[in-house]
């Protein structure tokens, strides 16, 4: 199976609205990733090859000002541990990199120790929590990588 990645067509949000549901992050559907297409400051890259899904993986991040803000990053239950989010993540560094940004910065769900190993392993730092960010009630953690 090839695990190509490129930047996210019109075409893949049903797959990519899709992946995100059964991950548990149901914020966007299909109609929300399209309008994300739209946006200037928005990249947005898939990653193909899934069997369930047509998209084996994806990440959505913005870059504001001297910042990159990664919105969500995505793999499939069945291809984990496996490098995709790696293979995002470096994309993602590569463009903070072109544009010189100073920081990238995330919020992650406090619970979620597969995100939150996954950013340490890639130097972020915890800069602060917010008390039940997210509508379940839980704690976000405000994490942060600075570019040297
Ligand atoms: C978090 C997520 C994107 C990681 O994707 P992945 O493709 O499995 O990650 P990779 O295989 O590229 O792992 C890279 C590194 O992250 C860390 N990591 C990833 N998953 C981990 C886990 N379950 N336990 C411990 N470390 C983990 C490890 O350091 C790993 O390197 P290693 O495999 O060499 O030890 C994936 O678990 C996922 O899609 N989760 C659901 C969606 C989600 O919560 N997204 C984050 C929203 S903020």
């Amino acid at each position: 199976m090839s695990h190509a990645l490129r930047p996210m067509r019109a075409e893949d949000a049903e797959a990519v609205a899709a992946l995100s549901a059964d991950a548990g992050a149901a914020r966007w559907d299909a109609e929300a990733f399209r309008r994300e297409l739209l946006l200037p400051h928005a990249r947005l890259r898939v990653i193909e090859g899934g069997a369930s899904f047509a998209v084996a993986a994806f990440a959505v991040w913005w870059h504001v000002v001297d910042e990159i803000h990664l919105l969500n990053i995505v793999v499939a239950a069945d291809l984990r541990r496996s490098g995709l989010a790696r293979a995002l993540m470096d994309s993602m560094l590569d463009d903070a990199r072109s544009v010189a940004a100073r920081a990238i910065e995330l919020e992650v769900r406090a619970g979620n120790a597969s995100a939150i190993a996954l950013y340490v392993a890639y130097g972020f730092e915890t800069l602060g929590r917010r008390k039940r960010y997210y509508a379940d009630g839980e704690d976000a953690l405000l994490m942060e990588h600075v570019l040297k």
